[in-house]
């Protein structure tokens, strides 16, 4: 199956009160786990590349293409969304231009007529060319790739002018961090977010630094009109424990282990483990 805008499978989620998950992918490993996990799930995905991850892959072009090439030769049946995760907007028109079925346009930093201007714009473009677009009102605390964001909650009032431009979903600082949340997290706001539902209705909210969130509050999240988790970190740590622990039990030097083909695959199997057990929190298992 092509790639596909996110609106449909979100709309879904957020009728069906479950998540699709965003998960970023930074290589090939990356990529067919989140895929293979999908398919084995029949559940919805959708695939986040940063700018930073972007430029790492070799740009834009080469992530659609590498994309593109595994939805066929996995036979992906799935609906499959290719995102750019907090875009500038030049980003996000690159992304557009290269083939990108969903992007992010995140102006949060500007001032909110800025931020309403430039979403605007983008807007226009992507529904010309039947592309789902996320916009980002109140900053995501922590850091992400070089985005900082200092956390704060988002501005209701704010969220329904962003949402009445027509995108198609919406993320909002609800005080989630991306990254490791500190000992002394306060939690997510679940009054700014019943808030902000009820000012946008029927728009499927994001929540951004998915990793760590306690399960609990996830379910809550989704109650309250969550329909689009991302995650990131969580599958970087579970990649790096599996490759400490070959190396650390010496597999790579013996017989052929040192074979990237090797080396590489527990931490690939660690990230499709980590997306399955996301897939089922957010309950988009068999929702494809
Ligand atoms: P985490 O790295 O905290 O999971 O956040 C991911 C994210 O929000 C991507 O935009």
């Amino acid at each position: 199956m092509a790639l596909v805008s996110a609106k449909e499978m979100l709309t879904k989620a957020k009728a069906g009160k479950y998540a699709v998950g965003q998960f970023n992918i930074n290589n090939l490993e990356w990529t067919k786990a989140i895929l293979l996990t999908a398919q084995e799930l029949n559940s919805p995905v959708i695939l986040g590349v940063s700018e930073g991850a972007g430029k790492y892959m070799c740009g834009y072009k080469t992530v659609v293409g590498m994309v593109n090439g595994m939805l066929e030769e996995l036979k992906i049946t799935v609906p499959v969304a290719l995102h750019l995760d907090h875009g500038s907007y030049d980003g996000a028109l690159a992304c557009i231009a290269a083939g990108f079925s969903s992007v992010m346009f995140d102006g949060s930093h500007y001032p909110i007529a800025e931020n309403l201007e430039k979403t605007k714009e983008l807007v226009g473009i992507c529904d010309s060319k039947g592309i789902s677009i996320e916009a980002e009102v109140g900053s995501i605390g922590g850091e992400e790739d070089g985005v900082v964001g200092a956390g704060e909650c988002a501005d209701p009032g704010e969220c329904k002018q962003i949402a009445d431009l027509g995108v198609t979903m919406l993320a909002a600082g609800i005080g989630n961090i991306h990254g490791k949340y500190p000992d002394n997290w306060a939690g997510l706001s679940f009054e700014t977010l019943d808030a902000i539902q009820q000012k946008t209705g029927d728009m499927p909210l994001v929540l951004h630094g998915g990793t760590g969130i306690p399960e609990d509050m996830i379910k809550k999240a989704i109650s309250l009109g969550v329909a689009k988790i991302n995650v990131n970190t969580e599958c970087q740590w579970a990649f790096q424990e599996a490759t400490r622990k070959y190396i650390e039990e010496g597999k790579d030097k013996a017989g052929k282990g040192f074979d990237p083909r090797k080396l590489l695959a527990p931490g690939t199997e660690a990230i499709k483990a980590t997306v399955k057990t996301k897939m089922e929190l957010f309950g988009s298992v068999g929702k494809a």
